[in-house]
């Protein structure tokens, strides 16, 4: 098999990246582990910044979202019992962000491939890639149990944190940045509807909680938990108590409590490889960074970068100039670090660290009510929660 472009992973980042090349004329074949189903209903991010919606109406892949997402123009801040609205449009110059889950962006996306014609190969696992510092790479992948190739110019790895991509780079080329979170989220949804129109971030001396939603019949919901966590020590009486606890306002505030669909826990950590490029292998997405979840940068990222990348490879085949794709990396980084900070900043202020000592348990608390109180600090929160315009 030979194609222009290989793209490994159809998670956000290569469905994504192989539907901008395609309306740009660009070939590519996109291998995805998993089967179909397994990927159409893995639940993880829920927030689209204003960014990433306008991108996907542009690219014509945004009609369901306009007609099923929420779009949210402020969050809320819960501290001590009290409400605090952040109003992301009046911070910014009038943006908002989409709620549409990313299992339903990556059905439109599978969709409007699968119509094009072009190939997406489930079951379909890149085993080892070859040749990445020369001219014709060739990935090795088993599908429908049998061993192939597929030959291209360039490999793309958008096959998230634990692909192959980043891990067939010789020791030595890249240099990584990472923190390990002491904490993680126990994430549920629930058969309930949202009993609040916005979402609560919640600060509360028994960890971390998030209020969510899906839909106007689906709640999502999140607590701090530990990276270890036991799901079986959580029945659904106990999460509920806990989210009440957690999320509980001196404004009479109630969630509304339903049947839970899916419970799982996610250890957070911080994460970046540089550059984000090895001759012909260009990561993006998770294979190249991973953020905390608080503040919903993760998909955004992924995002951000493949929309360089479709832009850069337009120019190298359509005008012959590759200097894009040679700036790629350091085109990226800058907004990756600027979303590292901010997931950062975010789960520092807001989950409770065992290992704080007082002095920081204060100084935690100071940085809360100075984002509640200063409009600097809150145009800080809201202008980077949007998304900060691309290059
Ligand atoms: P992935 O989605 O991980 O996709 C990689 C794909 O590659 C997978 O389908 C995998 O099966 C495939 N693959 C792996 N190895 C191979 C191989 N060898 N061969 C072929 N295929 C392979 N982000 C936000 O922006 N907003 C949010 O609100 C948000 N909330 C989150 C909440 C939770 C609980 C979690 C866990 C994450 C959240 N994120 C959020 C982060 C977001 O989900 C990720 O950043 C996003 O999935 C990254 O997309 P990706 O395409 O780079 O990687
Ligand atoms: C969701 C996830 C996040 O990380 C966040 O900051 C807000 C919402 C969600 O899954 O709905």
């Amino acid at each position: 098999m030979h194609t222009q472009v290989a793209i490994l992973g159809g998670g956000p980042a290569g469905l994504l990246l192989a539907h901008l090349l395609h309306r740009q004329g660009v070939d590519s074949v996109v291998l995805e582990r998993h089967p179909r189903d397994y990927v159409e209903q893995r639940i993880r991010a829920g927030v689209l910044e204003q960014g990433t919606v306008d991108l996907l109406i542009q690219a014509g892949v945004g009609e369901r979202m306009q007609r099923e997402g929420l779009r949210h123009e402020g969050i809320e801040l819960l501290v001590d019992g009290r409400r605090h609205r952040i109003d992301l449009r009046e911070y910014t110059d009038g943006s908002g962000v989409m709620v549409y889950g990313q299992h339903e962006v990556v059905k439109d996306l599978i969709a409007a491939r699968l119509d094009s014609g072009a190939p997406l190969l489930f079951q379909a696992r890149a085993t080892r890639l070859e040749g990445l510092d020369g001219v014709a790479p060739r990935v090795h992948f088993e599908h429908e149990g049998q061993a192939r190739t597929l030959d291209c110019d360039y490999v793309i790895g958008c096959d998230g944190f634990h692909g192959i991509s980043r891990a067939s780079v010789p020791d030595g080329v890249f240099t990584v940045f990472e923190r390990i979170y002491p904490f993680a989220w126990l994430g549920v949804l629930a058969d309930a509807a949202p009993a609040n129109e916005e979402l609560i971030y919640a600060h509360h001396p028994n960890g971390f909680a998030l209020f969510s939603m899906r839909s106007p019949q689906i709640t999502r919901l999140y607590l701090q938990c530990d990276p270890d966590e036991d799901l079986a020590q959580w029945p659904d009486e106990r999460i509920w108590e806990e989210l009440e606890t957690r999320l509980s306002c001196n404004d009479g505030w109630r969630l509304n409590r339903g049947r839970i669909l899916h419970k799982s826990v996610t250890p957070m950590r911080s994460f970046v490889t540089e550059p984000m490029q090895y001759g012909r292998l260009f990561l993006a997405g998770d294979a190249a960074h991973i953020v905390p979840p608080t503040g919903a940068k993760g998909m955004n990222l992924a995002v951000s970068d493949v929309r360089a990348l479709a832009l850069a490879l337009q120019a190298r085949y359509r005008d012959g100039d590759g200097d894009a794709l040679a700036a790629y990396s350091r085109d990226c980084i800058k907004r990756v670090w600027r979303a590292e900070h901010f997931s950062w900043w975010m789960t520092s202020m807001l989950h409770r660290d065992e290992a704080n000592t007082p002095f920081m348990d204060r100084l935690q608390r100071s940085q809360l009510d100075y984002v509640i109180d200063s409009p600097a600090a809150t145009r800080t929160l809201a202008e980077n929660y949007v998304g900060l315009p691309w290059r």
